[in-house]
């Protein structure tokens, strides 16, 4: 059932992945192909990166700076934070989400490894040739389908202002941090227009949800062809 990727990797057609910046609505997205998917009869896990199992979601705690007993760690340093990324991922490939796909459920996943590209590729500055031996070696697989939500750096700060009255560590970065994010998430879009697939996250929550539902079902109709 899967099908391997230009670059070797496995892609699963049941392994959805969300991308985006903050406050481009990956939560209505995720809750909306949740739906869809359990109305027509799939068992679905849906997760998070980091995090998506109870050693991950501590890994994030410390990724994120949320104090631990009233305390705050050290900053980890860019390739610290890489590295526990992928910690925390090899945790939840082999935990979550390789065994809820092996059983024939869908997993929808609020990022996964495009992120790592993005933030500490693109936004830290770490080499993506680095990423990707990370990638092959601890992860091993990709998403059939990646939606990446797009959205304007200050359009999102826009959206986030007032929901988040304790900003995490990386939501705290600068906009030219952003804006880096931003463009490497769409330079993969770019180079793998088949798995990813842009929506235009200034639209209403609503529309935003519709598209992504109407992509998955055009991915689901596509793979069912060519299987
Ligand atoms: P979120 O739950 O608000 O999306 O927060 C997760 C944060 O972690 C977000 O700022 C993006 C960041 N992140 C990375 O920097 N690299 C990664 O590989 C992943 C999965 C997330």
């Amino acid at each position: 059932m899967t099908a391997l990727g230009d670059n070797g990797l496995e892609r699963h057609p049941h392994f959805v992945s969300l991308e985006g910046g903050e406050g481009a609505g990956k939560t209505t997205v995720l809750n909306a192909l949740r739906d869809a998917l359990l109305q027509a009869g799939h068992e679905v896990v849906s997760t998070r990166e980091p995090g998506g199992t109870p050693m991950a979601e501590q890994i994030r705690n410390l990724l994120l700076n949320v104090p631990v007993d009233g305390v705050q760690h050290e900053p980890p340093a860019a390739e610290t934070e890489l590295l526990l990324m992928f910690a925390a991922r090899a945790q939840h490939v082999r935990e979550t989400i390789l065994p809820a796909l092996a059983r024939g459920a869908w997993v929808i996943s609020d990022r996964f490894t495009d992120s790592s590209y993005a933030y500490q590729g693109g936004g830290r500055g770490i080499d993506s040739a680095f990423i990707a031996e990370l990638e092959h070696h601890v992860v091993g697989i990709q998403p059939g389908l990646t939606l990446l939500l797009d959205l304007g750096v200050a359009q999102g700060r826009e959206r986030t202002r007032g929901r988040d009255l304790y900003p995490d560590r990386i939501e705290r970065e600068r906009d030219d941090f952003f804006e880096k994010v931003r463009s490497a998430f769409l330079a993969r879009a770019r180079a793998e227009p088949e798995r990813m697939r842009v929506i235009d996250a200034t639209q209403s929550a609503a529309e935003v949800a519709a598209d992504a539902v109407a992509i998955l079902r055009m991915f689901i109709a596509r793979t069912k062809a060519s299987g």
